[in-house]
């Protein structure tokens, strides 16, 4: 079934106030008129995160991911569009401002090696943003011996260095590090990418415990939808910088409605050979191009140098976010979309 939508509103989640909210945000880099000539790296993307729920970020490398995580953490400003944590908008605060909301607004990255200071003990590195927020000396350790703990950790870990510990012990120091201030957002940009993949399992698994304890709002980046799945409840897939399809993770990964969705489906691995050996057929069915195949025109379809479907108005019109069966899907021809 296919219907009007707004797509602001059916982009939401379910609660009344989210925990965050992005609106028509635009992203470039580069300053002067050359930069102004060319796309911008995010380009009109809008999406809620309610409070305890995860919102997975998904898209080929290149595809803005990290951009939208650096926007909403102030790292890089937004050319135009609003970030709002609990209603403020967190783009355009003086540096003040900003830091009494560092708090509500962590950050966890991919690489657990080069995001901890090697010269710094881990209470160091823990206790630092707490006595940011004017937390006292003693009371800052305490909160660094039970976050370590809450992350499966022992709490003397706060006298040892990050080279006494494994790769994914030391993502669960980022981890502790984030949620020691007790933030409501977190931006996790490929948190398990550089881990093993029992290791990723067990992070995965503490994650989502952390988040349902504390409410947590989760925007989890991710290459491929597979380790989405695990996590989110809701998905937006990104394609240069755009939206392409973004809804229930169920609905996205089992009955994607876009032709690029169901490319990074397919590719996507699962444990059981049958579906795998589907998904790839489907994926050759449609027979969607590489990245890297020729530019597309800029009224029109973002994916369309790539996509089997395309048609005349593909490359005329830019398709914008319909509602079709319970997702929004950026296609012309959505139901044309064959089922994996
Ligand atoms: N500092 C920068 N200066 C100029 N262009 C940049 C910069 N950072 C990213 N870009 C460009 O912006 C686009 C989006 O990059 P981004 O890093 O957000 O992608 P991503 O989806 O996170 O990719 P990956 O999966 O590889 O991490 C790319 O075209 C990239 O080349
Ligand atoms: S709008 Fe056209 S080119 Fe774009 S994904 Fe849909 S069918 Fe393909
Ligand atoms: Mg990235």
């Amino acid at each position: 079934m296919t219907a009007p939508a707004d797509t602001t509103s059916a982009a939401r989640g379910t609660a009344a106030t989210p925990a965050l909210e992005i609106r028509d945000l635009v992203v470039r880099y580069g300053s002067g008129r050359k930069a102004k000539r060319l796309p911008p790296a995010i380009d009109g993307v809008g999406f809620d995160i309610a409070p305890g729920e995860t919102v997975g970020l998904v898209g080929e490398s290149g595809s803005g991911k990290s951009t939208i995580g650096k926007a909403v953490l102030g790292l890089h400003p937004p050319a135009s569009g609003a970030v709002r944590l609990h209603g403020q908008d967190v783009t355009r605060l003086s540096l003040k401002q900003r830091t009494s909301l560092a708090a509500d607004l962590r950050v966890v990255f991919q690489d657990p090696y080069s995001s901890l200071n090697p010269a710094r003990t881990i209470g160091q590195t823990l206790v630092e943003p707490l006595r940011l927020m004017g937390v006292g000396a003693a009371e800052a350790l305490v909160r660094a011996r039970k976050g370590l703990e809450s992350v499966g950790l022992p709490a003397d870990a706060v006298d040892r260095f990050p080279s006494q510990f494994s790769g994914g012990q030391r993502q669960r120091i980022a981890i502790a590090r984030a949620l020691v201030c007790d933030p409501k957002v977190v931006v996790l940009d490929e948190p398990v990418s550089a881990l093993d993949l029992s290791t990723q399992a067990q992070v995965l698994n503490l994650l989502a415990d952390l988040r349902d304890e504390h409410g947590l709002a989760f925007l989890f980046i991710a290459h491929d939808l597979g380790v989405v799945r695990f996590l989110a409840q809701r998905v937006v897939v990104l394609y240069r910088g755009q939206i392409m399809e973004t809804g229930p993770v169920e609905s996205v990964t089992q009955r994607p409605r876009h032709p690029y969705t169901v490319a990074l489906t397919a590719a996507a691995p699962v444990p059981r050979p049958a579906e795998q050996a589907a998904r790839r057929a489907a994926r050759e069915a449609l027979g969607v191009g590489s990245a890297g195949s020729a530019q597309p025109a800029a009224a029109g379809c973002p994916f369309a140098p790539r996509c089997p479907l395309a048609t005349g108005i593909c490359v005329e019109q830019r398709p914008p976010l319909r509602l079709v069966d319970d997702s929004l899907t950026a296609c012309h021809h959505a139901e044309r979309v064959p089922a994996l």
